[in-house]
């Protein structure tokens, strides 16, 4: 395949500051390995709206949904063209917000697809506005994608123009839903609000736990999945990097315990990267000002390195 790198410093959807300065991190991490890896792939930085943080928020819904938008809309045009120009987008991001443009980009450069995603992950990211718990667009893209209000489960009302902000997220491309909720696999999932579980149970959303995945092991994890999406035509798959465990996972902004070893997850993910099916590939939330010694830039670099290796031979 070739590879496109696709450089979002997105930062307004997370509710820590610093997940802007992750792939500077990881670039440092590189060179701290002395690997040519960023000189070797074309690649595309996406303008942010990381500006609008020094600004008040609109709602405390949905914060900056405004300039998520904006960026979604930009993410969405470069995954787009990278796949239609035959390269292979491979997207490393601040913060998860981006997803929804990155899902809404690949739909547009194949809208008929049945899209899967492999979201490896400590969280679900399926909050909406009515539910969120703290107003932080990373926690909501898949609920994006999938269309999803989730009114059965409001906690909150929010004013009609954010309303009307999330529905254009929701129908962003004019294709929804991009996913369909049972063409979700998450892996890792351990910290998630009764909101998003009621969403995962609704619609039977696959979990896959890190005890299963330390059980059976990646290579019957990764088989399992794609069984399970057997279905689908094409499959992304996004990793935030606190699926990882919180051990060492101090640079990102929401570390959690009972995560992934680093090894496993180079596993599982490069086991993925052998399928034909594979899509897209995304790596985010290394926050590097939380860090020390810049250690979750260089799993990541790691993760990164060792999964484009394997795109390159397929
Ligand atoms: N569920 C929590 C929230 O909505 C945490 C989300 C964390 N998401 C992430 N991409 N790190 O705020
Ligand atoms: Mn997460
Ligand atoms: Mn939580
Ligand atoms: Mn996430």
């Amino acid at each position: 395949k070739n590879i496109k790198l696709i450089e979002v410093p997105s930062e307004i959807g997370a509710g820590t500051r610093g997940a802007s300065l992750g792939i500077d991190a990881i670039k440092i991490a590189a060179l701290d390995f002395m690997s040519n890896f960023f000189v070797h792939f074309p690649s595309e930085k996406i303008e942010t709206e990381n500006n609008l943080l020094f600004e008040p928020i609109q709602s405390p819904y949905a914060k900056r949904i405004n300039g998520v938008l904006i960026m979604t809309e930009r993410v969405s045009k470069a995954i787009k063209d990278t796949i239609n120009n035959n390269f292979f987008p491979v997207v490393i991001s601040g913060d998860h917000s981006n997803s929804a443009g990155t899902i809404a980009g690949i739909k547009m450069a194949k809208p008929k697809s049945r899209l899967g995603v492999i979201w490896i992950d400590a969280h679900a990211d399926l909050h909406t506005p009515y539910t969120t718990p703290s107003g932080n667009l990373h926690g909501m893209p898949l609920s994006a994608s999938i269309a999803e209000d989730n009114e059965e489960s409001k906690v909150h009302e929010p004013d009609e123009k954010t309303k009307k902000q999330w529905d254009h997220l929701k129908n962003f491309g004019k294709i929804a839903p991009k996913v369909l909720p049972e063409d979700i696999v998450f892996i890792s999932l351990r910290d998630y609000e009764k909101e998003e579980k009621h969403l995962i149970e609704k619609y039977g959303m696959k979990v896959i736990t890190t005890a299963e995945l330390r059980r059976k092991g990646p290579e019957n994890v990764v088989r399992a999945a794609l069984r399970y999406l057997t279905e689908c035509t094409d499959i992304y798959v996004s990793f935030d990097v606190d699926c990882l465990d919180s051990s060492i996972t101090k640079g990102t902004g929401t570390p959690v315990s009972n995560g992934l070893k680093e090894r496993e997850a180079e596993d599982l993910v490069s086991k993925f990267m052998q399928n034909r099916k594979i899509c897209c590939f995304e790596i985010t939330e290394v926050n590097p000002t939380l860090d020390k010694e810049n250690l979750m830039a260089e799993i990541a670099f790691n993760i990164l390195q060792r999964s484009v290796n394997v795109l390159m031979m397929n």
